[in-house]
């Protein structure tokens, strides 16, 4: 009975995909050794937070929730509760300090050790942390997958580009991609399981090297993997993303027409103080190579507001970027001074009144064109991967085309899993509505 009760686990996952990808490895790891998924966090003998630190909320959020949750072992007393991911990486042992109830500490690269940090822990009640120098490449793991129908393939770790404002370099390490056979092996492992759609996963995939191998010949190994129907791909870097790559992209019919391409700022100055490595101009000129090779291409950025030293009138390039370049949608952000990376020391902060007021204007802008350019698809036709039950609605099927909107249709529950053409009849926020038109 004690063997049983010991032995379930719970991952509770913030930050970026690469996170998401991380804990299914991790899942994967627990089982092989003998550990059980637990239905919900009530059931658990074990908790894992895997946490990020990209933005000084993300963190203080996620240091909030550990303490919140540390009140169960009131309850359950050999509950034992791990911290790892970004969180982990960036204060290691600092974190028993802040809360003397975390049992362990793993940084990003020693998940391979968690059974070993876990035994230790209930033969001695010794409390671990790790070595956070190592690096890691997971080669020859198969994820316990957490979705039905998506899955993460991660194909580089790690980031090398220092980008000014950014923690990532420090929290992953170096960059390191892994092998072309494993990453082909894991997608077709994944089409075989039912999965349909594949993402390959990196801090910026466009500089995927592994002995000669680049990402556009990553993407054409894929693009043959027979299970798969949909592949798509992130994080791009512009500095990066070559002319061959869009040739790829557009000759690869499993390539799905969309490209996440953050552009961080519309001016020049601000990119060359982010350490980007690429000018306002250059930017705009790939979005419209990119256009004009894959003419219904969706694109999707990442902005960054009041970065120390902005001015009204960078901030105003932003929003005229924006204007001109038209994204389908975008994730925007008020800057995050991050300790110990480069901008940590720039000088002439921009007050946290005007980084709120310009991502408000800049949010505001962007609602406006992402509204419009979903209400341009009424009337066209949509292939559309069915992958559940609408949230507001059980008589209504929801969806993703290929171009990553989501399509809620009424529609039977046996349609999950499969492929349906649609007909968009309207757009309600950033949902499109439509009906079936046929099934493949
Ligand atoms: N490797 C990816 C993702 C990095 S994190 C890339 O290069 O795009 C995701 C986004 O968070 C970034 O694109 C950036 O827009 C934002 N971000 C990163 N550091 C930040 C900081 N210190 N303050 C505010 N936003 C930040
Ligand atoms: Fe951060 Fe830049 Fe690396 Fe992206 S490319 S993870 S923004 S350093
Ligand atoms: Fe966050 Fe780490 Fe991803 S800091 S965004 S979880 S790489």
């Amino acid at each position: 009975m004690e063997k049983q009760q010991g032995n379930l686990f719970y991952i509770e996952t913030y930050g970026c995909q690469m996170n998401v990808a991380d804990s299914e490895l991790v899942a994967s790891i627990l089982v092989d050794n003998g550990y059980r998924q637990a239905s919900d966090i009530d059931a658990a003998d074990l908790i894992i937070f895997n946490t990020c630190t990209v933005r000084q909320h993300a963190e203080d959020r996620v240091i909030g929730r550990i303490s919140n949750e540390m009140s169960r072992k009131k309850q359950k007393p050999h509950l034992k509760i791990g911290v790892i991911g970004c969180v982990a990486q960036r204060l290691g042992e600092k974190l028993l300090e802040v809360n003397a109830g975390i049992d362990f500490v793993l940084g990003v690269d020693q998940y391979k050790s968690l059974p070993m940090t876990l035994r230790f822990l209930d033969s001695w009640g010794v409390k671990h942390c790790s070595d956070f120098n190592s690096e890691q490449s997971y080669e020859y793991h198969s994820p316990l997958r957490s979705g039905k129908h998506n899955a993460f393939v991660t194909i580089t770790r790690g980031c090398d580009n220092y980008c000014s404002y950014c923690i990532v370099p420090y929290t992953r390490g170096r960059e390191r991609s892994r092998l072309a056979s494993e990453i082909v092996r894991e997608a077709r492992q994944a089409g075989e399981a039912g999965f349909r759609d594949i993402t390959l996963l990196g801090q910026n995939v466009n500089s995927y090297n592994n002995r000669g191998a680049t990402f556009p010949d990553l993407l054409e190994m894929v693009n043959d993997v027979e299970s798969i129907r949909r592949i798509r791909f992130i994080t791009s870097h512009p500095k990066d993303l070559s002319a061959r790559l869009i040739s790829v992209m557009q000759k690869s019919n499993k390539v799905c027409e969309h490209i996440h391409l953050p552009m961080q700022s519309g001016n020049t100055e601000i990119l060359k103080r982010m350490n980007r490595g690429y000018t306002a101009r250059h930017y705009w000129k790939l979005i419209e190579k990119l256009r004009d090779a894959i003419p219904n291409i969706a694109i999707t950025t990442d902005v960054i507001v009041g970065f120390p030293g902005e001015t009204e009138e960078q901030f105003d390039d932003t929003m005229e970027m924006m204007k001109r370049l038209r994204f389908d949608a975008a994730f925007m952000f008020k800057y995050s001074v991050r300790e110990g990376t480069e901008a940590a020391g720039f000088e002439n902060e921009v007050p946290e009144e005007i980084r709120l007021e310009r991502l408000k204007k800049l949010i505001n802008l962007q609602t406006g064109i992402t509204t419009e350019k979903y209400q341009q698809q009424t009337g066209l036709t949509k292939e559309v991967y069915v992958e559940g039950v609408s949230k507001k609605s059980t008589a209504e099927l929801s969806g993703k085309t290929r171009d990553a909107k989501v399509v809620v249709f009424p529609g039977d529950s046996s349609l999950i899993g499969s492929f349906v053409n649609v007909e968009i009849t309207d757009a309600i926020g950033w949902t499109l509505k439509g009906r079936q038109l046929s099934k493949e």
